[in-house]
Formats: C-alpha cells, sequence, structure tokens
C-alpha cells in the first residue's frame, strides 16, 4: 500500500494538465452498453482506479476493450447474455450502479449488487429504482441486489429529486434507461451537473435526441426496444476535463502558490469556485481554457454551503477547507449534499488546525499554524484535502492509504511535483501489516 511523503513550505510556480473528468467518464462508460457498434472513447482518464473497475465490470458484462497509451479507449459489447453485476465489483465503486439502466434498456433485466453506504455517508438508490419503476420496470431487492425486469420499457414523467435535492447518477441511470424505452421520458427535478451533460452527448453521439440536459428537465426520446436489428450505433466521443480537479489544483495554487496555471479545463464549470476566490482574496486570471492562480499567505474568512451544480460541488469541500485553515477568522463550511462527509475533519487537527464540527458544518478557526504529521486518506476528496494541507504544513507530512486518492486524481505526485513541490510516493510496508491485521480481526 502506498503512500505519500511530503515537504511542505515549497512555493508552486509552473502549469498543470487536467486529466479528462472521471465522474464524466465513468456513467458514458456503463453507457457504452447500450451500443452494438464499435465505441472510441478519447480523454478518459485511463490510469484511475474506478475507470479500471468500470471496464473490468464492463467486460464481466461482454465487452471487449483495448487501452491505448494516449488515454483513449476502444470497446465493443460483443455478448449481451449477462445481466448480473455483482457485489464484488459493485461494492467498490458506488457509479456501477449505472449498469442498471442500461442493461434493462438493452437486455430487459438486470441484476445489480446494492452499492451500499460509503465512508461519506449514506448512499441510497431509491431515486434510481423509482425512476426505473415509472419506466415499466417491476423492481425488488433481493439478497442484496436490485433485481430489475422490464421486456418493455415506455417513456413516462419521473421526478428525480429526493431530499437532498436532485441525484447526479440517479439522473444518468434513468436517461440510460429512457434511451431504450418507447416514447418520450421526460426527467423533472434533475441533476445539472456538467456530468449529465458528458452522459447527454454520449447518447446523442450513438443516436438518441435529448434536450435540456444542464436544467432540470431533460427530455429524451426513446429508441424503443433495443436488440437484435433494433441497434444504436457505434461512435467515437471525447470526455470533457474533470472540473474537480481543475478545482483541486486552483485550490492547491492558492494555498502553495507562486503562480500555478491549470490548463486545458473549462473555466465556466468551476464559477462557483472563482467567485469564492475572488471574494476570499485570491487572485484568479480566467483564460478560455486556462486559470491562472497566485498563492496567498492568508485569506479571508467565508460562510459557504455545498450544493448542487451550479453551487459549490460537495466534491471540493475538503480541498475547500485545506485552504480555509489560512482564513483570517471564523469560516463556516456546510455540506447540504453530504451531511457526514468530513473524515477530513479529525486528520486537519493532526496539522494543528483549529476545526469543529457542528451537525452538517465545519466551523473552522483559521491562522492556526500548520505543522507535518501522519495523516491517514479516508476517501478520495478527504485525501485531496489532506495532501493540499501537507503543501503548506511545515516540516515532514505522510499521508497513508493513498489508493483513495488513485480512484479520483491521476499522478498526482507527479503533477504536484513538475509545480515545484516536494511530494514522494512510496510503499507503505508498515500500512499494509495494518491493513492485514484489521482484516484478520474483521
Ligand atoms: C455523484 O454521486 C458523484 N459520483 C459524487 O462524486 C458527488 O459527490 C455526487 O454526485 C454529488 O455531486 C459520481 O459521479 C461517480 P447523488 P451520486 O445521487 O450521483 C441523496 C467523488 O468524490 N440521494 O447526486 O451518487 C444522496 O444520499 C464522488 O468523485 C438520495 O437520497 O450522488 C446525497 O445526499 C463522491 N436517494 C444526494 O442525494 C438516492 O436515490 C446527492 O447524491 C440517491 C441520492
Amino acid at each position: 500500500m502506498d503512500k505519500f511523503v511530503i515537504h511542505g513550505g515549497r512555493k508552486l510556480n509552473g502549469s498543470v494538465r487536467i486529466s479528462g473528468s472521471k465522474n464524466g467518464s465513468l456513467p458514458v462508460l456503463f453507457s457504452t452498453l447500450l451500443s452494438d457498434g464499435p465505441i472510441h472513447l478519447s480523454n478518459i482518464p485511463t490510469e484511475l482506479r474506478d475507470i479500471r473497475l468500470s471496464l473490468e465490470i464492463l467486460q464481466s458484462l461482454g465487452a471487449e476493450y483495448q487501452i491505448h497509451p494516449d488515454g483513449s479507449v476502444k470497446l465493443e459489447v460483443t455478448d449481451s447474455a449477462s445481466t448480473t453485476a455483482d457485489y464484488e465489483q459493485v461494492s467498490k465503486m458506488r457509479a456501477s450502479i449505472c449498469c442498471l439502466g442500461p442493461l434493462l434498456a438493452r437486455r430487459g433485466e438486470a441484476r445489480v449488487s446494492l452499492p451500499g453506504g460509503c465512508s461519506i455517508g449514506d448512499r441510497p438508490v431509491e431515486l434510481h429504482t423509482r425512476g426505473m419503476e415509472a419506466l415499466g420496470a417491476e423492481v425488488r431487492i433481493e439478497s442484496g441486489y436490485v433485481v430489475a425486469k422490464a421486456p418493455r420499457l415506455r417513456g413516462n414523467t419521473v421526478y428525480l429529486s429526493g431530499p437532498m435535492g436532485p441525484t447526479v447518477l440517479g439522473t444518468q441511470n434513468v436517461m440510460m434507461a429512457a434511451a431504450g424505452a418507447e416514447g418520450v421520458t421526460v426527467i423533472e427535478g434533475a441533476a445539472c451537473e456538467p456530468e449529465v451533460q458528458a452522459t447527454a452527448g454520449f447518447l446523442r453521439a450513438i443516436g438518441i435526441v435529448i434536450e435540456g440536459d444542464g436544467t432540470p428537465v431533460i427530455r429524451i426520446e426513446g429508441h424503443g426496444r433495443l436488440g437484435g436489428d433494433s441497434c444504436l450505433a457505434g461512435c467515437d466521443y471525447e470526455i470533457p476535463p474533470d472540473r474537480i480537479e481543475t478545482g483541486t489544483y486552483l485550490l492547491a495554487g492558492a494555498i502553495a502558490g507562486g503562480e500555478v496555471v491549470v490548463e486545458g479545463c473549462r473555466p465556466s464549470e468551476n464559477s462557483a469556485l472563482l467567485h469564492l476566490l475572488e471574494r476570499i482574496g485570491v487572485p484568479v486570471e480566467v483564460g478560455e481554457s486556462t486559470l491562472t492562480v497566485r498563492g496567498v499567505e492568508s485569506v479571508n474568512p467565508v460562510d459557504i454551503a455545498m450544493l448542487p451544480y451550479p453551487a459549490f460541488p460537495t466534491d471540493l469541500q475538503g480541498p475547500l477547507m485545506a485552504l480555509m485553515c489560512l482564513g483570517r477568522g471564523v469560516s463556516l463550511i456546510t455540506d447540504k449534499v453530504f451531511p457526514d462527509r468530513f473524515n477530513h475533519l479529525s486528520e486537519l487537527r493532526r496539522f494543528g488546525a483549529r476545526i469543529r464540527k457542528e451537525g452538517p458544518s465545519a466551523i473552522i478557526e483559521g491562522g492556526a499554524p500548520l505543522s507535518g504529521a501522519t495523516v491517514m486518506a479516508s476517501d478520495l476528496r478527504a485525501s485531496a484535502c489532506l495532501v493540499l494541507a501537507g503543501l503548506v504544513a511545515e516540516g515532514r507530512t505522510e499521508v497513508t492509504r493513498i489508493y483513495h486518492l488513485e480512484r479520483g486524481y491521476e499522478r498526482m505526485e507527479q503533477k504536484l511535483g513538475q509545480l515545484g513541490a516536494d511530494v514522494e510516493k512510496i510503499d507503505d510496508k508498515m500500512a499494509e501489516k495494518i491493513d492485514d491485521r484489521e482484516m484478520a480481526r474483521g
């Protein structure tokens, strides 16, 4: 098991290129189950663990694929017999619930393991299953699996907003099912995230008519039952850049720049972060596909809530918290999407940060000097938060269990290294022993 060793206090300077979007790629990969033609996807972040796992799941469902060194993937479904995505695979990655829609649409049935909860809090899928039922599927939970059957799906109006707002993967899952329904489906209360638009763009490329993606009402003209002669075409499709990786490097630049140029991004998709940086006194220059940020010694405090797009994204809540440790006063960060997503908080305290949690909020008393510490990554974005804190903390920081980080950030140690950070990835034998002991106990 690997860990990062960071010697903090080095100024970051130079440019960093953003990879293709992880969360934009995952549902697109599962959408390929709808098509019978060859598919060529470019700008896929192929080094990420979640991408590799998705490809393995697709293989178990009858797809053949090749990964090319330029970060593209060729893929073709050659066997449509299997309808089961099993526990071993789905439990490792929540996005694999997105098999449900395309399997139902293309194969008439699906047996997909429930993804279960995870370290960022409760993550139910009832909005996904309710959406499938609205399209005419019979859905039941059996032995930990969502078992769904629908010899024919029929278009309908589906409402996909829950107690915490719209569901991002749920919207994409229902869009994929609706692609194989008869007639028109209208999704109301749809998620507006750019990743939903990425999936819509792919579905358009394989021949589905979709309007309204990026707004709360999406209209999908179903192709009708897929299979036999009635199939969807192959296509070439490019995945957009990762807006969360973009935001993470912007925040790294704010914490530890120098001057950092984030290249190959879409600035408009990070407008909530850009407005916030302006408000707290971090200078950012906005180009067409670049963002240039200058580091600061301290920032104005904030009171901000994580909400669905276009508001500030929950996936940047952790990295933002690292920056707010430099606040000139008390900041309040509230996560209204995942109110329990605060695993990084107690680890930040090891650096000397003064933080406490109250309900869905973290209260950060900025300005305490941070000193390097050994901290444990517990989920993807919490890991990024700890790495950012390590960049500015004085002395040596170890971030253990960075496999979480590698689910969502390609070669982060190299990208930060190119900017001048002192970050080394090393094999952590000790953590392996601890993990073995934990497993033996479990
Ligand atoms: C996606 O998860 C992302 N994952 C998450 O990124 C991201 O944090 C999240 O959207 C919110 O932006 C992928 O795209 C692979 P939701 P998703 O369904 O779609 C509740 C990362 O770090 N809810 O939009 O699973 C839910 O509990 C990951 O890259 C229900 O109540 O999230 C949450 O409070 C982590 N019922 C809220 O809605 C449901 O049926 C939003 O969840 C589904 C969700």
